[in-house]
């Protein structure tokens, strides 16, 4: 099977961006891919995180993940921090990366540019965590959005250059894109992506959430003001209902394409009513599931022992290759 990996970033209650664009589709390829799930806490504190909300976040993660049906006996689901092997790679990479290649990289120019009290070099040397993270695993696939593709590329040649250097020691990884991938855009703005971290708690949907405040957030949701409040999709000229009709096309399971007819003659709040039913009848199962898994600190603990061992064992083929090669002595 081919190897799959993604993960994602405990800075923040997850989002049903998260969901839709994410862990849905991660679920799905449980069945015919050999996946690696993580939640990544080592890139969180790229950005200032409060210690207690993020080893709390990080907790409501991993439940989060099984109660979305993501199965430790199928997949490998860990926290990052707990495989010292990332970190070990990271450190290797940083020394086979130009301070070039990272000056390309246009989310560090933007992450910077909102952070301006803490431009970190963690910040800018993420991507180099984020290779370490895939070619540890020498995972053939990686699920990415847009706006990791240049990371993904960058993997791609630092592992490219050290084949050429040392011999075959990485699988090149390639990107995979979700075929009914979902891109969820901002509540109050529609033109940016849905975040976690947002400032404003409008904007987002996160999966824990009382079902009548994601409800009313729904109902909040910026549409557009043509008069004659016509329901198609073109997220171009009508993102916020483009948005609603993605989110319920997320939560049904039906195409846009079903949805659309179904709106003719319609006003914006039948359709803000129809997703928020959707989405609340979507998460309140996956909520239920959420609060036992949570309460039972037991069995978190026992999945993430398990899943950082599994991942440790793996990570530490490619470790120890890649010290031999660049000529480490192992420990006696
Ligand atoms: N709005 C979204 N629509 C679709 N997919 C999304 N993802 C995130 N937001 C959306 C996908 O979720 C995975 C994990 O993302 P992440 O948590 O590592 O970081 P992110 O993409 O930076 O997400 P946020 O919510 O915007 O985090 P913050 O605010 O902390 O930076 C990825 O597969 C991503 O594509």
């Amino acid at each position: 099977k081919p190897i799959v990996l993604s993960g994602c970033q405990p800075s923040g209650q997850l989002t049903i961006g998260n969901y839709m664009g994410a862990l849905k589709q991660w679920v799905a390829m449980q069945q015919d891919y050999d996946c690696l799930y993580m939640l990544v806490d080592l890139h969180a504190i790229t950005v200032r995180q409060e210690a207690k909300a993020l080893h709390e976040a990080t907790l409501d993660g991993l439940a989060l993940y099984l109660a979305c049906g993501i199965d430790p006996q199928q997949s490998t689901l860990f926290i990052q921090s707990q495989v010292p092997e990332h970190a070990q790679l990271a450190w290797v990479l940083n020394c086979y990366t130009q301070m070039g290649e990272l000056n390309r990289m246009t989310q560090f120019k933007d992450k910077s540019a909102r952070n301006i009290n803490n431009i970190n070099a963690g910040l800018y040397t993420y991507p180099i965590l984020m290779a370490a993270d895939i070619l540890l695993y020498q995972a053939d696939q990686v699920p990415v959005g847009d706006d990791q593709k240049q990371h993904l590329e960058l993997a791609r040649d630092v592992a490219t250059r050290f084949n050429n250097i040392y011999g075959p020691s990485f699988q090149i990884p390639e990107p995979y894109i979700p075929e009914f991938g979902a891109r969820i855009m901002s509540l109050q703005d529609p033109t940016k992506k849905m975040s976690k971290s947002d400032d404003n708690p409008n904007n987002f949907v996160g999966l824990l959430e009382e079902p009548k405040k994601i409800s009313k957030k729904i109902k909040k949701a910026v549409t557009d003001s043509d008069e004659q409040a016509r329901i198609y999709f073109d997220p171009q000229e009508k993102a916020g209902v483009s948005n609603l009709l993605t989110l319920l096309s997320g939560a049904t399971g039906k195409s846009i394409a079903e949805l659309v007819p179904d709106y003719e003659g319609k006003m914006y709040g039948h359709l803000k009513t129809d997703v928020a039913d959707a989405v609340v009848a979507l998460l309140e199962p996956i909520q239920t599931r959420f609060r036992e898994l949570r309460n039972d600190r037991a069995e978190l603990d026992r999945v993430m022992k398990e899943g950082a061992d599994k991942a440790s064992e793996r990570a530490a083929i490619t470790l120890k290759k890649v010290y031999e090669a660049v000529g480490f002595i192992p420990r006696p």
